[in-house]
Order: structure tokens, then C-alpha cells, then sequence
């Protein structure tokens, strides 16, 4: 079995055997970034150089990022939510794009890790106002599913800029003038847990019943909003972020994140101070365990 250090690792040379240089963690506090508190994914240190500066280190990076998501505090509770977690990462700046991006990703997903395949799903965008339906990763997707005699159709769902777009302030409509950002591709691990009506009729991978976790995000990073709608940036990029605890869960097949190899330690002696059950107050467990963490 992998530990969570394993699978940093293992992550790091793969990309570094793809010509990837290893950067450095940043700060939580980001370094010369007035316009937010914490660092909050792998890219915020880097944005100049998506923009279109030189980085030292060239233009295929990798590194894996401690990140705290304040927005997702009122999140903590459920199964997969933490606020503090470690950002697996790996940057093109202006090099590869999608046909290296996403067999890579699946190559070290399925033989460097060894997620079944069959657990997989991928979602694509479906395009939004007059930027145009992903039909590259759509299509390159469907080549590697079909290669592994999994049904595409069955497996690759499509969303529209809620759920398929990425930028550090969220939708096309909330990116302010400067702010890069565009389309991007995710990968879920099924649980195979029931599926919770209240949640809607049908689960799908964006489904918040729990069955579903995202474990990683190829984001397209092309377009940078201006005055009067979106321009293409200089550079077409890549900006990879997968959450290292929750592709620990889908490694271990381990519904509950805190749960995992990583967490459990934390459970247990928790349990041991307050002398309560985890399993008769999961949600206040859960909140204290992952408000501690991110303290530390
Ligand atoms: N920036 C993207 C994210 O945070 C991918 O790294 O999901």
C-alpha cells in the first residue's frame, strides 16, 4: 500500500521523467499577492507567469502546494470537504496542452497509481456564451476510454461554465478584467455508495451526494477576461490540481476522508480525548479534526 507521502512522490517523478522541474511550496500567506489571504491551489504563486512572464524554471513545472480554502469552511462536515489540503501540480506554461495533458494524467492515474479504471468518470465543458464546447478533450478522452473497453458515452459527462471552467474567482461572470482562466476537464472516483435522493432524481459525477469525489482538474488556462468579454492569452497553458487526500480516498477506496491512512491517526486520538464515538457525531468530529489541521 502507498501512504500519502508515497503518492506525493511517485507524482513528482513521473512528471519529472515528462521534463518537469520541482518548484518550491509556497507560502500560506501568499508572498506579494495583495488581492487574497491564503494561498488557495498550486497556480496562485504563478499567475504572473501564466499571464505570459518567464519563469526560472522553465515551462513544465510540478510541485505539490499546501492550500487553504476558506470558502469551503461552511463545506466541513461531509465526506470529501477539507480546508487545509496539499494541491498535487503540474504546469505548462505556453508548452504541452491537452494531447500530452490528458493521457498523462490517466496514464499516472491508472499503471503509476492504480486506480481501477472502471471508477473513473470525466466531465468536459460544454461551452458558454462564445466560448466553444471543449470537443478536443472530449474527443481525446473518448479515444483512451474506448482503448480500455470503457463505453465513453457512459463515462464522460458534459457542464457548462458552473461546473467545467476555471479561474481563481470562479465563473466567466465573476473573473474581474486581467484574470486568466478557461475551460477545464475533471476526473471523479465512484464510490459506489447509495445514492441520496435529496440531492436530486439522478446522481451523476457533480452529483453532492457523496458517491462522486473530483480528483483532479486539467484546467485549459487560455483566456484572460478584459472590458468587453474574453481574449486569448499569449500562451495556451496548463494548470493541473489534484487534491492529495482525496486521491488518497479514491486509492484506498475510502469513502470517508477522514477516514484515510492520512486522517485516521487524528480520529482516533480524538475519540480517545473526548471519549465519544466517531460514528455518533461523525459532522462535529469531522469539524474539529479538520479545523485542527489547518491551525497546525
Ligand atoms: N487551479 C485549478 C484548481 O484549483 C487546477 O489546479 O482546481
Amino acid at each position: 500500500m502507498l501512504s500519502a507521502s508515497q503518492i506525493i512522490d511517485k507524482y513528482i517523478s513521473f512528471f519529472e521523467k515528462h521534463g518537469h522541474k520541482k518548484i518550491a511550496n509556497s507560502p500560506l500567506i501568499p508572498l506579494n499577492d495583495p488581492t487574497t489571504l491564503f494561498t488557495s491551489s498550486g497556480m496562485q504563486p504563478l499567475v504572473p507567469y501564466l499571464l505570459g512572464e518567464k519563469h526560472p524554471q522553465g515551462v513544465r513545472l510540478v510541485n505539490a502546494q499546501n492550500c487553504f480554502r476558506a470558502q469551503d469552511i461552511d463545506e466541513i462536515g461531509d465526506n470529501r470537504h477539507t480546508t487545509f489540503f496539499r494541491m498535487l501540480g503540474n504546469w505548462s506554461l505556453g508548452d504541452y496542452f491537452k494531447k500530452e495533458q490528458i493521457p498523462w494524467y490517466w496514464e499516472f492515474l491508472t499503471k503509476v497509481i492504480g486506480l481501477p479504471k472502471e471508477k473513473l468518470y470525466i466531465t468536459v465543458f460544454k461551452g458558454f456564451e462564445s466560448i466553444p464546447r471543449d470537443e478536443e478533450s472530449e474527443k481525446l478522452w473518448t479515444e483512451i476510454l474506448s482503448s480500455e473497453g470503457l463505453d465513453p458515452k457512459e463515462k464522460i459527462f458534459s457542464y457548462g461554465a458552473e461546473k467545467n471552467w476555471w479561474s481563481r474567482a470562479g465563473t466567466p461572470k465573476k473573473m474581474p478584467k486581467g484574470e486568466p482562466g478557461g475551460p477545464d476537464s475533471e476526473v471523479f472516483f465512484d464510490f459506489g455508495t447509495p445514492h441520496d435522493s435529496r440531492f436530486g432524481e439522478e446522481c451523476h459525477p457533480n452529483c453532492e451526494c457523496g458517491r462522486f469525489i473530483e480528483i483532479g482538474n486539467s484546467v485549459f488556462m487560455e483566456y484572460i477576461k478584459t472590458e468587453s468579454g474574453f481574449e486569448k492569452l499569449p500562451n495556451q497553458n496548463v494548470d493541473f490540481g489534484g487534491g492529495l487526500e482525496r486521491l488518497l480516498q479514491a486509492y484506498e477506496n475510502q469513502a470517508d476522508i477522514f477516514e484515510t491512512s492520512l486522517l485516521y491517526p487524528i480520529l482516533k486520538t480524538l475519540e480517545k480525548i473526548t471519549a465519544k464515538n466517531y460514528k455518533d457525531h461523525k459532522r462535529e468530529m469531522r469539524i474539529v479534526m479538520d479545523h485542527f489541521v489547518a491551525a497546525v
